[in-house]
C-alpha cells in the first residue's frame, strides 16, 4: 500500500484507536480527576457517519486494526450502528471495555465480527474494586469476564498496578489464568492530567517479575513470543490455561515498534498517547475538505518516543504531561 502512513522514524501506522465517548459508568481514580472532566458539547462529537467516514480514510491508508475505546464505549447509545458500519470495513475490529454492561452486547459484538475484547479490572477484591472505581460493580465485571470467555471471545484483562494498593494481588491475578484462557496484563501506572500520578505509586515491570520469581520456580515461568507491535511483554506459567504480561510504558517503552494512532470522540487525531498536539479531523471533514493531508502531516510530526517525554525525568514533569488530556478522553 503506497498510501501507508509512515512517520519520519520509519514506523507504519496500521492500528487506529477510536474513542467513542468521553463519559464512563465508572470513575477510576487513575483515569480521571474526581471532579470529572469538561465534556465536549454534543455538537462537536463525531456522529456514527463521521466516525465511519474518518475510519474509512484510515483504512484506505493501510489501517488494518481498529479498537473502540471511551470513556466506556458501550454506553454510547448508537454503539450497535457504529459496530455495524465499521464491520463493513476490511479491518480487525476490537473493543476495550470495563465490561459492566457487556452482557447486553454479546450478540451484537458477535454479529459484527468482534473476537477480541480487552477488559479493565484492577482488583479481584470487591472492596478494593469499589475503592478504585468509586462504583459497586465488581460482581458484574467479574461475571462478565467469565461470560465473555464462555462465549468464545479472546479476552485480555488489564490491571493498572498502584503501589501499596493492588501490587499484593499480582499472584492472585496470575492464578486467575490457571483455569481461564485469558491474558492478564499488568500495566505500569502512567501520568495524565489530573490523575495524581507519581513515580512512587508506579509498580515497574522489574518489580512485577520480582513477585513472580518469588512465587514460581524459574522452570515454570515461560517467556512467550510477543506479537509484532505488541504493547506487552508476555509470559505464562507452565500448565496454566492463560498467560500474563506487563505493559511497561514507563520503564521499558515500546515506542520503536509503535503502529498506533488515536482519534478522540470529538474528532481530533493524536499521533501518540502522550502527545498534547492534536489535529482537527472533524472540523476539516465538516468543512467539506479532505482529511488526508491533515492526517499525513500529523503522522509526519510524530515524535520518536512518548510525545517527546523521552526520559524518565521529562515524564515526571507535570508541566509536560498536564498539557495532555485526561485518560478518560483519550481511551488508553
Ligand atoms: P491489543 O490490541 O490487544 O494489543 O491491546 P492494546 O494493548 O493495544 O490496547 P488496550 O486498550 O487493552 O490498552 C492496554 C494498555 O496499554 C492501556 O493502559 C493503554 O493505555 C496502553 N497502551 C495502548 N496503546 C498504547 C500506546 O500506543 N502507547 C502506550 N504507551 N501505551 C499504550
Ligand atoms: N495508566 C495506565 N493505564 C491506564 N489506563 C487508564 N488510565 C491509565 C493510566 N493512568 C488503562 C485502563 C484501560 C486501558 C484502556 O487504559 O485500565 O484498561
Ligand atoms: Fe506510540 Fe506514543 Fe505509545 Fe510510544 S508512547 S508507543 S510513540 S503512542
Amino acid at each position: 500500500n503506497k498510501n501507508i502512513l509512515t512517520d519520519s522514524h520509519g514506523r507504519d501506522h496500521t492500528y487506529l484507536r477510536i474513542s467513542l465517548i468521553e463519559r464512563c459508568n465508572l470513575r477510576c481514580t487513575y483515569c480521571m480527576p474526581e471532579e470529572g472532566v469538561k465534556l465536549s458539547p454534543k455538537s462537536s462529537l463525531m456522529t456514527y457517519e463521521e466516525i465511519y467516514d474518518i475510519a474509512k480514510t484510515f483504512v484506505e491508508h493501510g489501517v488494518t486494526k481498529i479498537r473502540l475505546t471511551g470513556g466506556e464505549p458501550l454506553i454510547r447509545k448508537d454503539i450497535p450502528v457504529i459496530l455495524e458500519k465499521l464491520a463493513a470495513l476490511p479491518v480487525e475490529l476490537s473493543i476495550t471495555s470495563n465490561a459492566v454492561i457487556i452482557d447486553k452486547f454479546i450478540d451484537v459484538l458477535k454479529a459484527n465480527g468482534v473476537k477480541k475484547i480487552n477488559v479493565s479490572i484492577d482488583s479481584l477484591d470487591a472492596a478494593k474494586f469499589k475503592h478504585i472505581t468509586r462504583r459497586h460493580e465488581f460482581e458484574k465485571v467479574y461475571n462478565n469476564i467469565l461470560l465473555l470467555v464462555k462465549e468464545g471471545f479472546e479476552v485480555k484483562v488489564n490491571a493498572v498496578l498502584i503501589k501499596g494498593f493492588n501490587d499484593n494481588e499480582i499472584i492472585d491475578f496470575i492464578n486467575f489464568t490457571k483455569d481461564l484462557p485469558i491474558s492478564v496484563r499488568f500495566i505500569e501506572f502512567m501520568p495524565f492530567d489530573g490523575n495524581k500520578w507519581d513515580m512512587g505509586k508506579m509498580v515497574s515491570y522489574a518489580e512485577v517479575m520480582q513477585y513472580v520469581n518469588a512465587s514460581f520456580s524459574e522452570e515454570n515461568i515461560e517467556r512467550l513470543q510477543d506479537a509484532p507491535n505488541d504493547t506487552s511483554k508476555n509470559y505464562k506459567i507452565k500448565g496454566y490455561k492463560g498467560s500474563f504480561a506487563i505493559i511497561s510504558s514507563v520503564t521499558n517503552p515500546f515506542c520503536d515498534s509503535c503502529n498506533r494512532l488515536r482519534l478522540t470522540a470529538n474528532g481530533q487525531l493524536k499521533n501518540c498517547l502522550f502527545s498534547s498536539t492534536e489535529s482537527d479531523l472533524l472540523s476539516t471533514l465538516r468543512a467539506g475538505k479532505s482529511i488526508e493531508p491533515v492526517i499525513k502531516k500529523a503522522v509526519q510530526a510524530k515524535l520518536k518516543m512518548r510525545g517527546g517525554m523521552d526520559t524518565l525525568n521529562k515524564l515526571q514533569q507535570p508541566l509536560l504531561y498536564s498539557k495532555n488530556r485526561s485518560m478518560i478522553t483519550i481511551g488508553g
